[in-house]
């Protein structure tokens, strides 16, 4: 039902948007999203931030595991290693609204479609994973029946594949499929033949989420399906000119653009960085201001659209918190901290270049209760495993800057937003 809600929404954005601009080169898909850890009364959502928390540390130890599988142990790099995941508890649960309003409730999410003729998929663009799956007509389970399902019957260009993807939980629980091609197309940049999962397992933590399945940005190392992610095959068979994406992440119109960058989205030059280590969208020699004192420096960053917050080595975290007066802890078992909600922390991040700048309405996740003065922060510590050096920024980071992914200068940058 929110589905149908959240299509006909993107659906009338992309009308509403159709600018006179002419873009020659990329495609545009609009897309939404909003902070979804603030509950409507302006508290902190914990237990969500909690799930979205395991979430990350799921994906991410999978990436590494599919990493190690992909190109040996070595890929290890920083001394990270695969870590079973916490089990969380919610200490403190909080009286829940009794629903959240679905068309707030919108992840970084697009449509595509998948086969011949379409089937349509709301879509999370995830520029921390690079695998693109979709719930299979043949998952039965309550979390798929509410989704849009993909049938190979209906599909004149689908082929089943040897192979299959999973993703495993801590929990017990997986995302799991065989291996299928068909012609995928993203905001008519169409591909044939790419590899994808249409998954018959879907664990219960994806019922509430209003996308249907993920398409992954990153690199192919961190494939599970081991094989072109979409973008890279849309290089490949010349769909798209440049092997370049940009997104610019607002609560409105938010925007992925492939094949380039949208111009009319931002000012001034766009400050480039060497990605470095394999399969992320990392840069190294990142340095963290908070109030105009260093708060951390000489660290590596993964650029992440899957994750809404930010996450530091747990170490790191506490001393950047070191710089916010009046900071104090807020929740030990999960690295959150608190901050004086009048004083909201200037945090800046900087690579060598320009300060780029966290709205203090980006970094304020909202009250600790309705009565508190105290208000949670959008940068938590999280052993997530990928380096005792590194630090993922997610929605929180990337909602202050026009960000651009070159598989063609194996660079990531940053623009100020127009
Ligand atoms: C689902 O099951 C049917 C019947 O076994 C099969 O033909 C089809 O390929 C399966 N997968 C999908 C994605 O439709
Ligand atoms: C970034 O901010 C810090 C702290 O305010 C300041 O010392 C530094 O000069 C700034 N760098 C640039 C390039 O603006």
């Amino acid at each position: 039902m929110f589905c149908k809600a959240t299509l006909v929404a993107v659906a009338l954005a992309l009308i509403s948007s159709a600018s006179p601009v002419v873009q020659e080169e990329g495609h545009r898909v609009t897309s939404y999203k909003r902070s979804i850890l603030t509950n409507p009364d302006g508290t902190f959502d914990h237990e969500r931030a909690i799930h979205q928390a395991v979430r990350t540390h799921n994906k991410h130890r999978q990436n590494l595991v599919n990493l190690a599988a992909n190109e040996g142990h070595e890929a290890f790099n920083e001394g990270a290693e695969i870590q079973p995941p916490r089990t969380y508890q919610v200490h403190e649960k909080r009286q829940k609204e009794p629903t959240i309003d679905e068309d707030n409730d919108l992840e970084w999410a697009g449509t595509i479609s998948i086969g011949t003729p379409a089937q349509n998929f709301l879509i999370d663009f995830d520029t921390g994973s690079s695998d693109l799956w979709v719930p299979s007509i043949n998952c039965t389970s309550s979390t798929c029946t509410k989704k849009n399902r993909y049938s190979a019957a209906k599909s004149s260009t689908d082929a089943l594949k040897s192979g299959s993807f999973s993703i495993e939980y801590g929990d017990g629980s997986t995302v799991s499929g065989p291996l299928y091609t068909d012609t995928v197309n993203v905001a008519g940049i169409k591909v044939t033949n790419q590899y994808f999962s249409p998954v018959t397992t879907l664990s219960s933590s994806f019922a509430s989420d209003p996308e249907d399945g993920i398409l992954g940005l990153a690199f192919p190392s961190i494939s599970n399906e081991k094989q072109s992610p979409y973008f890279n095959t849309a290089k490949t068979q010349g769909a798209v000119k440049s092997g370049v994406f940009g997104m610019k992440l607002a609560s409105s119109g938010s925007e992925l653009y492939l094949g380039g960058t949208d111009t009319s989205l931002y000012t001034g030059a766009i400050e480039y960085h060497a990605v470095t280590g394999s399969g992320f969208w990392q840069a190294s020699g990142a340095k963290v201001y908070a109030n105009n004192n260093l708060g951390g420096s000489g660290f590596q960053t993964v650029i992440d659209s899957g994750t809404t917050i930010m996450y530091g080595p747990p170490s790191a975290v506490k001393a950047f918190y070191a710089q916010v007066p009046g900071s104090q802890v807020y929740d030990s078992s999960n690295g959150f901290y608190s901050f004086p909600c009048n004083s909201v922390p200037k945090v800046a991040f900087n690579w060598g270049g320009k300060n780029w700048t966290v709205s203090a309405a980006n970094f304020n996740l909202g009250q600790t209760s309705p009565t508190s003065n105290q208000c949670v922060g959008a940068l938590a510590g999280e052993n997530l495993g990928l380096g005792n050096n590194v630090w993922l920024l997610g929605d929180s980071f990337m909602k202050n800057v026009y960000s651009v992914f070159s598989f063609d200068k194996n660079s990531v940058g940053f623009a100020t937003l127009s």
